[in-house]
């Protein structure tokens, strides 16, 4: 919870000719054709996606910045490349500042441990103290509304549960630079609404934000501009009118049946 040096304009987030490609290896059951053919030399194949390619980006403290486009578009990578979750392939990203993310489901938290003790563990990785956690965790609980579930095991939460406790943490630890995947969409109507004032909130010149949504309602009422990205490219940037508008004539649906759209 660090005093913010940042102010409007500073750079926060430099993204420089980013390129990511993931590569997995595919184990094929082999054919006893394939099999001929290959002699017994192993069928391992490997599967190369090119999540990213070439994406230059600039983020300036005091912005909140939308990030569009289809699933696989590689959003997601690049919000792991930000966060330093994944390493670069080519080009370079530097980050100007505490970066809190909250990524889409399944990153963070240990399922074993309780609310309470993922909380503690997290805080901690955020760079809090303990005494810092402990004097906001009435706080982060009471957001996350989770009552005595609190100290249950997480494995026991539903993902309406893990994501509200996900949310309330990542704000709460008051970031220089906060990443929101997806994750507004998961909570109950009345949830996402908190969630939503709270990022209005935390709106800030030493701040710059993130957000990945489909909600391109959302993104026009609360980011000031946006970047669309198509098959790991950077299509367009703008303000959030323009973008979201060119994203929505791509999807060949009428702009304000995409606004209503509501996930
Ligand atoms: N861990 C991974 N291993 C292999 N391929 C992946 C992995 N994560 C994502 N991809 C692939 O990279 C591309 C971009 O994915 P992603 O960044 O999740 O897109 P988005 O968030 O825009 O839906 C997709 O083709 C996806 O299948
Ligand atoms: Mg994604």
């Amino acid at each position: 919870m660090s005093n913010s040096i940042h102010t409007t304009g500073d750079l926060a987030v430099s993204v420089q000719h980013l390129g990511l490609t993931y590569t997995t290896t595919i184990d094929r059951r082999p054919t006893l054709k394939s099999r001929l053919k290959s002699m017994g030399r192993g069928t391992k194949q490997t599967r190369v996606v090119r999540a990213l390619d070439d994406v230059m980006l600039d983020v300036h403290y005091g912005s909140v910045l939308g990030v569009v486009g289809s699933n696989g578009a590689g959003k997601s990578t690049l919000m792991r490349v930000i966060s330093g979750i994944l390493p670069p392939s080519q080009g370079k990203v530097e980050v100007f500042g505490k970066v809190s993310t909250l990524l889409a489901l399944g990153v963070g938290f240990s399922p074993s441990l309780s609310g309470r003790e993922n909380v503690q563990l997290g805080g901690l990785a955020a760079g809090m103290t303990r005494r810092e956690i402990e004097d906001h965790f009435d706080e982060i609980a009471e957001f996350a509304e989770l009552g005595d579930a609190i100290d249950a095991p997480m494995r026991t939460y539903s993902s309406g549960m893990y994501a509200r406790l996900a949310f309330s943490v990542a704000v709460t630890v008051k970031p220089d630079i906060l990443i929101v995947d997806e994750a507004l969409s998961t909570g109950d109507a009345k949830f996402k609404e908190k969630s939503l004032n709270k990022i209005k909130e935390l709106r800030s010149d030493s701040r710059a934000l993130i957000l990945v949504s489909h909600a391109l309602g959302t993104i026009t009422d609360i980011c000031n501009e946006v970047v669309w990205l198509d098959k790991g490219k950077l299509i367009q940037r703008g303000n959030p009118d323009e973008v979201v508008d060119a994203y929505a004539k791509f999807l060949h649906v009428g702009k304000s049946a995409a606004i209503n759209e509501d996930v």
